[in-house]
C-alpha cells in the first residue's frame, strides 16, 4: 500500500514496536546521598567563615530515606558512575570522541532502536523518517536524528525535537499525524536521555531525580499486518513556566567571556512543578478522551511519565478516575528514577504484554515546558 497515492485518505497509524535500554551502571540511594554529603561537607567546611557571615548559604545534608518517601526513587540506571559520585566532578566520565567516530548520544539511541526494528523484522532502510525526540542533544547540528537515519540506512527525513520529558510524546504526535495524512508509512521515534549529563548532583532537591535510559518507537500506516498497537489518537498542549529550567546551551560560551563564574544549572521550584504538572496534566489526556468519546472506565491503563510516585498517584487518578494501582497505572520508578521522555516508552514496553486485544491504554507525559503529550491506543 502506498498511502501517498491515495490523497485525502486517512490511514490508520500503529505502534509497530518498541524498544529500550538502560545502561548496566546502577546508583543506589545511600551511594548517591554519601557522596552528596561529602559534597556538602567539604563545601561547607572550605567556605565556613562566610557561611557565619551569612555571605553563604550552607549547603544542606540529603537523605536516602528522604528521596525513597519523596520521590519513591530507590535507584537510577546510569551511563558513567564513577564521575557521578566523585565530589570533585558529579558527572559522568565521557571522553570525547572523534570527528568521525559515532557520537555518543547516537550509539546510546542505537541500543534502543536496534531492538524496536528487530522485533518488527524492519529493515532500516525502510523507514521513511525519523525523529529524535529528547530533552537534549549533544550537538547543534547535524542534527542526531540524521546520524541515525544515516547509521540505520534510512532515507527520507529526519529532524531533532526537544520538549522535555514529554518529547517522545510530541514525536508520536507528529508520526500519528504524518502517517494519517498519508506523508509516511514508518517512522522512528527515539529518546535517548542521558539527563545525568545535565543534572547538578551538587543541589539537594534534583541531585536524586534522574537516571539515563533510551527508547524507540516504531510508527508506522496498517498495512493489514496483524499485531502492534492502533494509535486512536494524540494529543499535545503547553504552558508556559519558568520553574523547572534548563540553562545549558549554546550561549553558555559567550556568557563565560562576561561572567566565568556563571554556572549555567537546572533549576527547579519542585513544590510549584508538582502543583502545576499534577493539575496540567490530566486535563490535557482527559481532552484527548473526550475527543474519542472515552470514558476512564473503558481505559484498562496508563503509562505515565515516571517523574516523582505521588504525582503518578495523583495524575493516574485524575484521568483513570480511580484510585492508582500497579495494575492500571504501573511504576517503574524504584528501579530507574526519572529518565525523562523515555520513561513513558519503557513503561509501556514492561508493562503492557498481558493487555488483550481491544484494550486501550493511556500513556501520558509531562514536564518542563509545561508540555504534556498523550496518546490512546488500543491492542491490536
Ligand atoms: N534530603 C533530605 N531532606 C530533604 C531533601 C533531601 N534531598 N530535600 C528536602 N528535604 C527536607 C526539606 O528541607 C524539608 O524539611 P523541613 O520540613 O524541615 O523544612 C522537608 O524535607 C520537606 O521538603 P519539601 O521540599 O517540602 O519536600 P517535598 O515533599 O515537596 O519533595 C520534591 C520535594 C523535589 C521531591 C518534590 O517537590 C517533587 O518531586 N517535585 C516535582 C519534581 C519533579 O518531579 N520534577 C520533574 C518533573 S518532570
Amino acid at each position: 500500500m502506498d498511502s501517498r497515492d491515495e490523497v485525502g485518505i486517512v490511514q490508520t497509524s500503529i505502534i509497530r514496536s518498541t524498544g529500550f535500554w538502560a545502561p548496566p551502571d546502577v546508583i543506589t540511594n545511600a551511594e548517591l546521598v554519601t557522596s552528596y554529603n561529602a559534597y556538602a561537607a567539604r563545601f561547607n567546611a572550605d567556605n565556613a567563615e562566610a557561611i557565619t557571615a551569612g555571605e553563604i548559604e550552607a549547603v544542606p545534608l540529603s537523605s536516602a530515606e528522604f528521596i525513597s518517601h519523596a520521590s519513591g526513587i530507590e535507584r537510577r540506571h546510569v551511563f558513567e558512575k564513577s564521575g557521578i559520585l566523585d565530589i570533585d566532578t558529579l558527572v559522568p566520565r565521557i571522553p570525547p570522541r572523534g570527528f568521525d567516530d559515532i557520537s555518543v548520544q547516537a550509539e546510546f539511541a542505537m541500543r534502543a532502536v536496534r531492538p524496536a526494528l528487530e522485533k518488527a523484522g524492519v529493515d532500516g532502510s525502510e523507514i521513511d523518517g525519523v525523529i529524535v525526540a529528547s530533552s537534549a542533544q549533544q550537538r547543534n547540528f547535524p542534527g542526531l536524528s540524521c546520524e541515525i537515519q544515516n547509521l540505520i540506512g534510512a532515507s527520507g527525513w529526519s529532524f531533532d525535537l526537544t520538549m522535555a520529558c514529554s518529547s517522545a510524546l510530541y514525536g508520536l504526535n507528529i508520526a500519528n499525524a504524518m502517517i494519517r495524512s498519508g506523508q509516511a508509512k514508518r517512522i522512528l521515534v527515539c529518546s535517548p536521555e542521558i539527563m545525568t549529563c545535565i543534572n547538578v548532583h551538587s543541589r539537594r532537591d534534583v541531585h536524586f531525580i534522574f537516571g539515563d535510559a533510551a527508547s524507540a518507537m516504531l510508527v508506522e500506516a496498517d498495512d493489514g499486518t496483524p499485531g502492534g498497537w492502533e494509535v486512536l489518537g494524540t494529543h499535545t498542549q503547553n504552558k508556559f513556566s519558568n520553574h523547572l529550567r534548563s540553562d545549558y546551551g549554546f550561549i553558555n560560551i559567550a556568557e563565560w567571556t562576561v561572567d566565568p563564574e556563571f554556572k549555567p544549572g537546572l533549576d527547579q521550584d519542585g513544590h510549584r512543578v508538582f502543583k502545576d504538572v499534577v493539575s496540567f496534566a490530566p486535563i490535557v489526556a482527559r481532552d484527548l478522551m473526550a475527543q474519542l468519546e472515552l470514558e476512564p472506565e473503558a481505559v484498562r491503563r496508563a503509562w505515565l511519565h515516571q517523574a516523582n510516585i505521588r504525582m503518578v498517584d495523583l495524575i493516574a487518578k485524575r484521568i483513570l478516575g480511580r484510585d492508582r494501582t500497579e495494575e492500571n497505572a504501573p511504576s517503574i520508578l524504584e528501579e530507574y528514577g526519572n529518565t525523562s521522555s523515555s520513561s513513558v516508552v519503557m513503561n509501556f514496553e514492561m508493562n503492557s504484554d498481558d493487555m488483550k486485544p481491544g484494550e486501550t491504554g493511556i500513556m501520558c507525559a509531562y514536564g518542563a515546558g509545561y508540555g504534556v503529550g498523550a496518546a490512546a491506543i488500543r491492542k491490536r
